[in-house]
Parts: structure tokens; sequence; C-alpha cells
């Protein structure tokens, strides 16, 4: 996720509130930054590797000027982050400049093909295409708009674009597709950025740009167009009445939910992970005679939902470890010809670095799934995937956990390819029914808001919880449990339905809410017998579903409905109404869900 601004503003230079909008959106990305500006129909372009206030401090951005400009701060997501590929990105003329916030999927293809045509690429990036594709389409085309709207239409994936041209020095044209960005007007000057809270100094007029949308922003005048066809769309400012901190939120009450409502993008950015580096990926999972699976909390619970996915997909045993046990139990076992697949969010986890460092030096390979780029762990692995989600703010995980469950997903559909342990039917159905995940979310988050808030106002007093699951979402069970603990601070317990008679079942009175995980594989019916003795005995059963027929009715006192997906799509669509249990729980008890007790982002302590 990055952060880009832009500026038009005839009475006077915009450097200085470039700058200041790119600081209120540095929270999105501080590993590069950059800035472009249109000075007597010159370019000029000051960017570089660092966090904003270095690059300020050595090359002061405050002396670029002009009355048009747009700037930018990158979380890299294609290319190290570097000044090479910081943005601005220019053509091969220096006479245009692009920020992007998103992922071009289909840029390699875009990329062979123009410099089949003669274009020089400098960065290793995904954005620089669409410098050259505009500066393509502009040889044959007098119309800029036109040439803009042609790029726009060859370009796969997720954007949120600002692009000058000296050839229109005074318009700035921005365009979204599942990317936000927003824009703002104050009398004749004239704003794009990524969020609100950046143009609050300046502007409280938004004008929002939805998906599949663009504008071409000139003095005091904002003009929209939809993508596909062209066609106007009018759509008046809000003025809005919020300050920024509020604004940062998007309007939510807390990061945690902002962040269970940004899935659908997050989830999508991480299923467009590029297909090469997955294949690397899968080359040295399957090259090892043993693959354990390493992380702590919510990552540790990805982990082994990672270890169904790649059996049940690839029929590859992946032993998911929890980090701090890692080397007391498998430290002495473990070869040259072992991998460790480390799943960290943060990258700084010290138990899983301890574990990897103490892998490493018994010769295993090491691979990672990480959300820093540049953290610790991306610098000790052999490769990694960047799950692209985006910075987590709340410290309770949860775009993140589902961001690291698509990246799974996407290893193991690699693997059974590469294993042809998969018809390429039942892959293709698998894919295409993956790929609609984040629609499912999206729907979902809309449909059981409501009922996970009641269902919070019903447990938020309990003596404690009980999360119960089978096969693939045991771990499910394992996360729902966190969630709730971790936040509301009621002493939750979560273990496979099938261990209950092998002692838990004696924590089961009358009305303890029992959260039960129901699939339909072959775990369904044993689940339901397992729900039945627990009721039998008074406990309380919610029951969590994609299923709907009358024995899960019989077995639910309270059913919350998902749409249906594949059993083994279940661990990532069932996450969604846990964590919103666990946010409503913890905010219904009076407590902050962004700043638990006791805890912090990331655990960079033995
Ligand atoms: C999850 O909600 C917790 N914040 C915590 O368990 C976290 O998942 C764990 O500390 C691992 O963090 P990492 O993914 O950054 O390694």
């Amino acid at each position: 996720m990055c952060g880009i601004i832009g500026i038009i503003d005839l009475s006077g230079d915009v450097s200085e509130r470039l700058f200041k909008g790119l600081k209120l959106l540095e929270y999105r990305g501080y590993d590069s930054a950059g800035m472009a500006v249109i000075d007597d129909n010159r370019l000029h372009v000051v960017k570089d590797r660092g966090r904003i206030d270095e690059i300020h401090e050595k090359y002061d951005f405050l002396t670029l000027k002009g009355n048009i400009g747009i700037a930018h701060t990158r979380w890299a997501t294609h290319g190290a982050p570097d000044k090479v590929n910081a943005h601005p990105h220019i053509d091969c003329m220096g006479s245009i400049a692009v920020v992007h916030n998103g992922i071009i999927e289909n840029f390699m293809d875009l990329k062979t093909e123009l410099m089949e045509q003669g274009h020089r690429f400098r960065s290793r990036t995904d954005t620089e295409v669409i410098a050259h594709l505009f500066e393509e389409y502009l040889k044959n085309e007098a119309d800029v708009e036109t040439a803009f709207v042609k790029t726009l239409r060859k370009l796969d994936g997720a954007y949120a674009l600002a692009v000058l041209t000296v050839k229109e020095p005074q318009k700035i044209f921005c365009a979204r597709v599942d990317s936000p960005l927003v824009l703002g007007v104050e009398g004749e000057k004239v704003y794009c950025s990524s969020d609100i809270p950046s143009l609050l100094p300046f502007t409280n007029k938004i004008v929002p740009l939805e998906d599949g949308e663009y504008a071409v922003l000139t003095p005091g005048n904002i003009m929209i167009k939809r993508i596909s066809d062209g066609s106007p769309v009018r759509r008046a400012f809000k003025e809005l009445d919020m300050g920024i901190d509020e604004a940062k939120k998007d309007g939510y009450p807390h990061y945690m939910l902002k962040e269970i409502y940004e899935q659908p993008y997050s989830i999508r950015y991480a299923l467009g992970i590029q297909r090469n580096y997955l294949e690397l990926m899968a080359d040295f999972i399957d090259r090892s005679s043993r693959l354990y699976i390493v992380a702590a909390g919510t990552s540790y619970h990805a982990g082994v939902v990672g270890s169904y996915i790649f059996s049940r997909l690839a029929r590859i045993p992946g032993l998911p470890v929890i980090a701090s046990e890692f080397v007391s139990r498998y430290g002495d076992s473990i070869s040259v010809e072992d991998s460790i697949l480390a799943i960290s969010q943060s990258g700084e986890t010290r138990d899983v670095l301890w574990a990897v460092e103490q892998a490493k030096i018994r010769g295993a390979t090491i691979l990672a799934v990480v959300n820093v780029l540049a953290s610790t762990l991306t610098r000790i692995s052999r490769i990694y995937l960047h799950q692209q989600s985006g910075p987590e703010i709340g410290v309770a995980a949860t775009k993140t956990y589902t961001g690291q469950l698509a990246v799974l997903y996407k290893i193991g559909f690699t693997l059974a390819r590469k294993r042809g342990k998969l018809g390429q039917d039942e892959m293709d159905r698998f894919v295409d029914e993956l790929n609609k995940v984040p629609e499912v979310v999206e729907i979902l988050l809309k449909r059981c808001d409501h009922d996970m808030r009641k269902l919070a106002n019903e447990i938020k007093d309990s003596k404690y919880v009980i999360f119960l699951g089978r096969g693939v979402n045991t771990a499910t069970a394992y996360e729902g449990r966190l969630k709730l603990m971790e936040i509301s601070y009621i002493p939750s317990l979560a273990y496979p339905a099938g261990e209950n008679k092998h002692g838990p079942i004696s924590l089961i009175e009358r009305g303890i809410p029992v959260i039960g995980l129901v699939q339909d594989d072959e775990t369904k019916k044993l689940m339901i017998s397992n729900l039945h003795e627990v009721r039998s005995r008074g406990a309380k059963t919610y029951v969590i579903s994609s299923i709907d027929d009358n024995d899960i009715r019989e077995v639910s006192d309270v059913l919350i409905k998902v749409p249906q997906v594949s059993a083994i799509f279940t661990p990532i669509v069932y996450a969604i109404p846990l964590q919103l249990l666990a946010y409503y729980t913890s905010v219904l008890r009076g407590l902050d869900p962004d700043k638990p007790r006791n805890l912090a982002k990331s655990v960079t302590v033995i």
C-alpha cells in the first residue's frame, strides 16, 4: 500500500503542501518517497530511498517550484525499496511523471512489448510501464485525455494513479480501480490523494472517485468519467466535518474495524502475487525432504491452515511449529534437505527470527511470507513472498491473517500444478473460486456485521468462551479464540472438537457459549455430533457455517450463515465473523481494540 497526492494551485507553489500531505500519508508506506512538479513547462523530479524527512533533509522538497505537482510515499511491492524504484516514475523523454498505488498484474507483458518498441526502463517496478505506455500512445494521439484513457484500458490489476505531462502543464490525470483515491477542491485549487486525512489541512470539500473512473483535474475544476466508455459522471463534493485522526481511520472508530473492512482489497492484492515468485517458492518447497512452517500467534494459525492446504492440494506434508518451540523440539533434527517456511507479518518477531537463524546454521533453506518489506526476515530468507496487505495499525492481526491465507492458497495451487496433483478442470474451478473470495468477503462483511454485534452483546459478560473446529477449521477456532482473548480479555479456549471427550468437555456447563465452525466436508457429521454433546450439557451453541440444513439448524442456538464456498476456502471466510465478534465484544466491554493491554504489534523480544 502506498500513498499518492497531487495538487494544482495557480496562485502559489505546491511543494510545501505536497510535502505536508506526504507526511500524513506516511503510515501507508515509508521505504522511499518522491515528488514531481512542472515549472516553466519542464518536469522536475526529486526522489530517493528512505523516509520522507530523510529525503527532505537531503534534497529539500521545497526547492521545487511550480503550481502543479504530484508526490508519493512507497510501500514496495515490485522492486526493492531504493532510489531507482521510488516514485514518481518517468517516461523516456522525462516529460511524463506517474505516481501509483496498487499492482499492475500484466506489467511484465506490457514491459516486454514497450521494450520491443524501444522504450528504455530504469526500474524494476510495475508502475514504470504506465509512463512509457502513456508516452507511446501520445506519439500517435494528439488528444492527451484520449491517450490517457487508452493507457488505462491496457492495465490489468489494481491502481490509484496521478499523472503529469508537460503536454498539459495545468492538468493532473487520475484514475482509480480497486485502490482508494479521493479528490478535493477549494476555490481554484484542486487535489487528489489516497486518503481524506492528507487533504484535510487544505480542504474539507471532498469528491470521492469510484472504482472504474478517471478524472481530469484543472484549476478549479474536476471532470470525472468512466474508464470503460468515457461516459461523464456528475458528482457533487461532500463538505466533511471530521478531524484528521478520525479521518485517518476513514471514519471508522478504530483502526481494527477499518482493517477488517479493508480485506476485500487486501485479499485481492495478496492474490495478485506475481507468478514467477510463486514458482520459485514452490520449487524450493518441492525439492525439500521436510517442510516446517514456523510462526507465532495469528501467523501460526495461518501456518496450520497452510499445512492443510499443502496436504490437500499438493500432497505435501508441512509441519506447523510454534516458533518459540521450534529449536528445542526440532533443532537437532534439522538438515540441509529441509526447508523452513517462516510466516510473519512484521518480519521482526524475535521467536521466528531465532528459529530461522538456528535452522539456517544447520543448513536448512529459509523461505518466508512477510508483510513488511526490508524487515529482518526478508533479509535472512533465501526467498520471500510479500503478502501486500499494507501497514496494519491495530495490534490484533486481521487483514494480514487473511492476506497470509491468500498467499498460502496461491502457493498450494502452484505446488499442486507443479506436482500434477490436481486435474486442470478441478484446478481451474478452485482458482476461479479463490479469485472470487474478495467479493464473498465484501458481501459477508455487510451481511454479518449486525449479527456479530448482537452476538457480542450476548457473550460479553461470559466467564469464558470455547471455540471448536475440525479439520481445516481447527486453526480457525484457534484464531477466533486468540482474537477474542487478546482484545476483550475474556478467557477463551480452542481445541479440535474431537478432543472434547478427552477432557475439556468437563468445562461445559449451562450457558457457556460455544462457537462452532462447520464446513461441508468429511468432518461435518462429527462436528455436528460434537456440538450436540456440548449443547445437551447446557452450552449455548453459536454456529458459523456455509451450510444451512436441518442438521445444522437443529444443533445451533444461533446460526451465522456465511456465503457458500468450498470447504478448503472456509478458513479465510469464517475468519471474518470471528474478527467482528472479537472487535464488538472488546468495544462493548469499554476497551480499546487497537491497543490491548500488555501487547505490542510486533514482539521483538524472546
Ligand atoms: C495477533 O492478533 C497478535 N497480534 C500476535 O499473535 C501476532 O500474530 C504474533 O505476534 C505474530 O506476529 P508476526 O506475524 O508479526 O510475526
